[in-house]
């Protein structure tokens, strides 16, 4: 692994601090008109969506609640190992709720998947879920995200809420992550 700055860690700018921004009131637009009239239970899915979570939630005019979940399915690699491990909870109850499942990205779907069919379980009046990316993943039969902010090509992104070994969580912007840092 290798880090040095994210001026010399990061190949390019995928998406600006100004379009994440400008796509994310969009989405909270759509999820306003949604849920008008209702009160949805926001839940976001930590670490990953903090920043998505707080932009979106702001940028919706209707009555809500917020919870927070964590889950995890990377162990700070590049790959998904194929499990995941709910380490939070939420400890709001959702039967009968309009529940908004909030994601940072769907890779694998495997998360959202298993999250989905968990709080099934609970039943809620209904469950939506949102990713601020969709990668592109060759395979038919993935977990359908029902809100995503932008379809991006199998890269390794960074920031806005993602991270490589927990780094780069913080910067403004989506970038792709150069591959000599974690060769
Ligand atoms: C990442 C991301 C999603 C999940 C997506 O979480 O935040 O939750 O992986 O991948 P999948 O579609 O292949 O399941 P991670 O486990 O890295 O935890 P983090 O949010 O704390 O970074």
């Amino acid at each position: 692994m290798l880090i040095r700055s994210a001026k010399e860690d990061i190949k390019y700018v995928m998406f600006s601090r100004e379009q994440i921004a400008s796509r994310v009131r969009e989405i909270g637009q759509i999820l306003s008109e949604k849920f008008q009239g209702e009160r949805p239970l926001m839940i976001c899915v930590l670490r990953g969506a903090a920043f998505f979570f707080t932009d979106l939630c702001r940028e919706m005019d209707c009555l809500m609640d917020m919870d927070f979940i964590s889950a995890s399915s990377y162990f700070n690699g590049t790959k998904s190992s194929g499990v995941v491990r709910l380490v939070k909870d939420s400890s709001i109850d959702m039967e009968g709720r309009h529940v908004v499942l909030v994601e940072d990205i769907i890779d694998s779907g495997l998360t959202l998947e298993y999250l989905v069919k968990l709080f099934a379980t609970r039943n809620p009046k209904s469950i939506t879920t949102v990713a601020m990316l969709d990668k592109e993943v060759d395979k038919p039969e993935r977990f359908c995200v029902d809100y995503y902010g932008f379809k991006i090509p199998d890269e390794f992104v960074v920031g806005y809420g993602l991270d490589y070994a927990d780094y780069y969580r913080n910067l403004p912007y989506i970038g792709v992550i150069k591959e000599e840092c974690y060769q």
